[in-house]
C-alpha cells in the first residue's frame, strides 16, 4: 500500500469525510464504544493505514471489505482495535487518588465488610493498558497486608481490550517512562533490574489476573460481579455519551452495595449517571454506589 493510495481519503478530510472511513469509524464504535469525531479522522486513517499495509490492501474500500465480508473480519477488527486503542499510563499515575484509596476508601470498605465471614477484597482495573495501574494497586494492598488487610484475601482483576497491552502486562517488564513516579521504597521492594528496565517481582504480581474484556460487550460485562472498587481511569474519554452510560450502568451492577468507582483526573459522571454519589476526598474525588429507591417507596 502506498501513501498515494490514501490520497483521496486524505484530501476528503478537508471536505466531507470519505464514506468508507466513516463506515470504519461506525464499525469501531459499534464494536468498542470508541467514537472518532470528525477532527480525529486523520488519526483513524493513520491507524487504518498501518493495518492496510499489514493485510496488503490498497484502498479504504478494500480494507472495509476485509473488515466486513471476508472470513477474517472478526480477527481483523480485533487487530484494528489493537491498533487504535491508546495505552498511555504509568505507575502511581494519580497519587492523591491512591492516597485517598488507602487512607479513606479502604478503611470504609473494611468496615462495611468487616461483619461478613468472607474477608475478600476485589478491585477491578477496567482499561488497565500494560498493567501499571493494577500493579500499583497490588503494591498498595501489599503494603496493607500486615496492617488493615491482615487476614484478607485480595484480588485485582485487570482487563483491557488491547491484546498487545495485555501481553506486555503479563510480562511485567517496564522502562523508565512507566516507572518514573516510583519512589525508592517501591522500586527497591518490588522490582529487580532487567537490563536497563525493571522487572516487577512475583510478590506484586501474585494477586493480579488479566483478561481481555471489551467494556462495550454487554454479555461479557454481566459476569463481573461482587466488586468492591472499580478503577476506570482515562478510558471513557474515548467513548460517546451513550456508550459511557452503558458502561457506567454495568459498573453499577458489578459493584457491591458499598462499592466505589474511581475515574481519571479530568473525568466525571456529570450528565452521565445519577446512580452514584460524588465523594470529595482530600485532593481527589470518587463515586460511591448510591442505593436505588424502589418504585412506589419513599426514600429513607
Ligand atoms: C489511556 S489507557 C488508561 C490506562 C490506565 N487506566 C491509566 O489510567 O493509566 C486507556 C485504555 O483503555 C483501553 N480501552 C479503550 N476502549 C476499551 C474498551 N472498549 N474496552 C476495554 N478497554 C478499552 C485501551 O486499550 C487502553 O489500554
Amino acid at each position: 500500500m502506498t501513501t498515494a493510495s490514501l490520497q483521496p481519503a486524505l484530501q476528503a478530510l478537508d471536505g466531507p469525510p470519505d464514506p468508507d472511513l466513516v463506515r470504519i469509524r461506525d464499525l469501531i464504535y459499534e464494536a468498542a464504544g470508541i467514537f472518532h469525531p470528525d477532527n480525529k479522522l486523520r488519526l483513524l486513517l493513520d491507524r487504518c493505514s498501518r493495518r492496510m499495509k499489514e493485510v496488503q490492501t490498497n484502498t479504504l474500500r478494500e480494507y472495509l471489505e476485509c473488515l466486513t465480508h471476508q472470513a477474517s473480519r472478526r480477527g481483523e477488527l480485533v487487530s484494528l482495535l489493537n491498533e487504535i486503542t491508546i495505552g498511555e499510563t504509568c505507575f502511581f499515575r494519580n497519587q492523591p487518588q491512591l492516597d485517598a484509596l488507602r487512607q479513606i476508601v479502604l478503611p470504609k470498605i473494611i468496615e462495611a465488610k468487616g461483619e461478613t465471614p468472607l474477608r475478600c477484597l476485589r478491585i477491578w482495573s477496567a482499561g488497565c493498558s500494560t498493567g501499571e495501574e493494577p500493579y500499583t494497586l497490588s503494591m498498595l494492598l501489599q503494603e496493607e497486608a500486615s496492617g488493615r488487610l491482615k487476614g484478607w484475601a485480595v484480588q485485582v482483576l485487570a482487563s483491557d481490550l488491547n491484546e498487545h497491552s495485555l501481553a506486555d502486562a503479563k510480562t511485567a517488564v517496564y522502562g523508565s517512562y512507566s516507572t518514573r513516579n516510583l519512589t525508592p521504597h517501591y522500586r527497591l521492594k518490588y522490582f529487580a533490574p532487567a537490563g536497563d528496565q525493571l522487572q516487577l517481582q512475583a510478590q506484586a504480581r501474585a494477586h493480579v489476573s488479566f483478561s481481555r474484556l471489551n467494556l462495550s460487550d454487554d454479555a461479557h460485562m454481566t459476569f463481573m460481579k461482587d466488586i468492591d472498587i472499580i478503577f476506570c481511569c482515562n478510558v471513557l474519554i474515548y467513548f460517546d455519551l451513550a456508550s459511557k452510560r452503558r458502561v457506567i450502568q454495568h459498573f453499577y451492577n458489578s459493584l457491591l452495595p458499598h462499592g466505589y468507582l474511581f475515574l481519571g483526573h479530568s473525568e466525571s459522571l456529570y450528565g452521565v449517571s445519577e446512580d452514584f454519589r460524588l465523594v470529595h476526598l482530600p485532593a481527589a474525588t470518587a463515586y460511591v454506589k448510591a442505593a436505588r429507591t424502589q418504585v412506589g417507596r419513599e426514600p429513607k
